[in-house]
């Protein structure tokens, strides 16, 4: 492979979107941020340089980052912030994936604007699995705030109260026409008549899954994750926060006298209000075919129907025709024996309001999230750290709780106690652990989809249901043949879903749902993988430029 060097210099931008200027963090300016493009095999030197007054870490989504677990990126997981005035290298190389996957900040709510493409192509002279497109878009779903969203979040814990939705969805950056102020703020796509397009999408929104369809086309899903799937011909694509989804487009034969809306709107579950605005991308043919002599008339804009907003049929289906193509050459390696199982709960809950204060959560409270009834707390010095120097007295203990505490029907009745205990817990696993993990929805306050995203590694989606996962009966279908190897999966409204990784990445990895919010109110773990014995199953000692807490 080859090295490829990118500079990142995070600085301030002012941007303009729904006739608000704003101040932004951006990589070099621009916002999305700058498409880094390798091939399978590359290694990737990114230098990144501060130079905002917030702190901030970079994060590779869905890069395996095979004992290099120094340049995952996750704040306080990985590695400590780049403090203002400080840059850091990442360094690591791109090992068995091609595909689309992206980089984004990972602390806080940074990632609101600090987010861009990566395109990973095969090696050089290896053909897709599908036919050769004719052109290649990366198109980056996000959301935007008017207001400052570290403002909001902020606010947000302070008060226990949910954060104020977006105030609009954006597709690589522009919100579209469907909102006040925006209409020439749109994404076009320019297709020629009978060309085949790969439309590499990726859903960088803080808080929503989005539903995808383009008006009068199907799409054919051929990628998703980084790993090709079977094909799968669709009117609509549902990618959750985290996801990638690579699609074919093939362009009519003959221009048609109309343009179509690239639309995307939420797939939304749970109790809480929601951005549910839709927006719109305009797929134009070129050149167009003359509709009258009138040079000014325009052809009107065709729109998509989408699914409705809860449709969590829809998601459960889409879910479950992803499969991986499982064949000699792209082979799918699902660990037959299991060596450790775990269940865990993932859901809302909720933290007491402190003494003297008024917290607007149900019956002042303050809403939380956890996994196994844990509201994860952020450690103050970065875990892989704390591990890798053998001084983790004080930052994390190993005691998460492999079995959910609380016994209720997931689906149906609550508990009689909703509030969640908090810590910095983790699951150590020695090196090469098969580990089967199925999560389940607590539904505690509302069912609701969480798209959990793993560091570290591909894992296979081998099972998924709605109700409580039945230990007895469930794993009689688990799909073990060709399961969708992904790095973030919908855990179903109301439902479960089982995965197997392999434990073969030593280090600390970070687990949480891709709707920062979640986040936030501490829906995430960590796993510690150890060493293996020999020298190359060993993570080795810490960049130099690693950043101090
Ligand atoms: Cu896309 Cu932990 O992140
Ligand atoms: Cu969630």
């Amino acid at each position: 492979g080859t090295t490829r060097h990118y500079k990142f210099n995070i600085v301030m931008q002012n941007v303009t979107r729904l006739c608000q200027t704003k101040s932004i963090l951006t990589v070099n300016g621009q916002f999305p941020g700058p498409r880094i493009v390798a091939r399978e095999g590359d290694r990737l030197v990114i230098k990144v340089v501060n130079k905002v007054k917030y702190n901030t870490t970079l994060h590779w989504h869905g890069i395996r980052q095979l004992r290099s677990g120094w340049a995952d990126g996750p704040a306080y997981i990985t590695q400590c912030p780049i403090q203002t005035g400080q840059s850091y290298v990442y360094n690591f190389t791109i090992t068995g994936q091609r595909g689309t996957l992206f980089w984004h900040a990972h602390i806080s709510w940074l990632r609101a604007t600090l987010y861009g493409p990566i395109v990973i192509l095969p090696k050089e002279h290896v053909p897709y699995p599908f036919p050769q497109p004719f052109k290649e878009v990366p198109i980056i779903f996000g959301e935007w705030w008017k207001a400052d969203t570290e403002k909001i979040i902020s606010q947000a814990l302070q008060s226990g109260g949910p954060p104020n939705i977006s105030d609009a969805f954006t597709i690589n950056g522009l919100p579209g026409p469907s909102y006040n102020c925006s209409a020439k703020d749109a994404f076009k796509l320019k297709v020629k008549p009978g060309k085949l397009y790969l439309l590499r999408m990726i859903n960088a929104a803080l808080n929503d899954e989005l539903f995808v369809s383009i008006a009068n086309h199907t799409l054919t899903v051929v990628e998703t994750d980084a790993v090709y799937v079977k094909p799968i011909k669709t009117n609509v694509v549902l990618i959750t926060p985290g996801q990638t989804t690579n699609v074919l487009l093939k362009a009519k034969s003959k221009a048609p006298t109309a343009t179509f809306a690239i639309a995307a709107r939420p797939y939304a579950t749970g109790p809480a209000t929601f951005d549910n605005t839709t927006t719109i991308g305009i797929l134009e043919y070129e050149p167009p075919s003359p509709v009258s002599k009138n040079k000014n008339k325009k052809f009107p804009l065709l729109k998509p129907a989408l699914p409705k907003l809860n449709d969590t049929n829809f998601a459960m289906k889409f879910s479950k025709k992803i499969r991986s193509l499982a064949t000699a050459k792209f082979p799918a390696n699902v660990p037959e024996k299991v060596d450790r199982r775990f269940f865990f709960t993932v859901g809302l809950g909720l933290n007491p309001c402190p003494k003297n204060q008024t917290c607007q959560g149900p019956n002042n409270t303050k809403l939380a999230a956890s996994v196994n009834n844990v509201s994860f707390v952020q450690p103050n010095v970065a875990l892989l750290q704390a591990h890798f120097f053998k001084k983790s007295k004080g930052v994390y203990t190993t005691d998460f709780p492999v079995n959910p505490p609380l016994k209720f029907n997931y689906t149906g009745t609550p508990p009689k106690k909703l509030m969640v205990n908090s810590g910095t817990k983790v699951v150590v696993l020695p090196f090469k652990t098969s580990v089967e993990l199925v999560m389940q929805d607590t539904s505690i306050i509302g069912a609701e989809s969480h798209p959990l995203h793993l560091h570290g590694f591909n894992f296979f989606v081998i099972g998924q249901g709605f109700g409580n996962f039945n230990p007895n009966k469930d794993p009689a279908n688990f799909n073990l043949v060709d399961p969708a190897e992904r790095n973030t999966v919908g855990v179903p409204s109301g439902g479960w879903v089982a995965i197997r990784f392999l434990a073969d990445n030593p280090g600390v990895w970070f687990m949480h749902c891709h709707l920062e919010v979640h986040t936030s109110w501490g829906l995430k773990m960590a796993w510690i993988v150890m060493d293996g014995k020999r020298p190359k199953q060993k993570l080795p000692p810490p960049p130099s430029d690693l950043p101090k807490c």
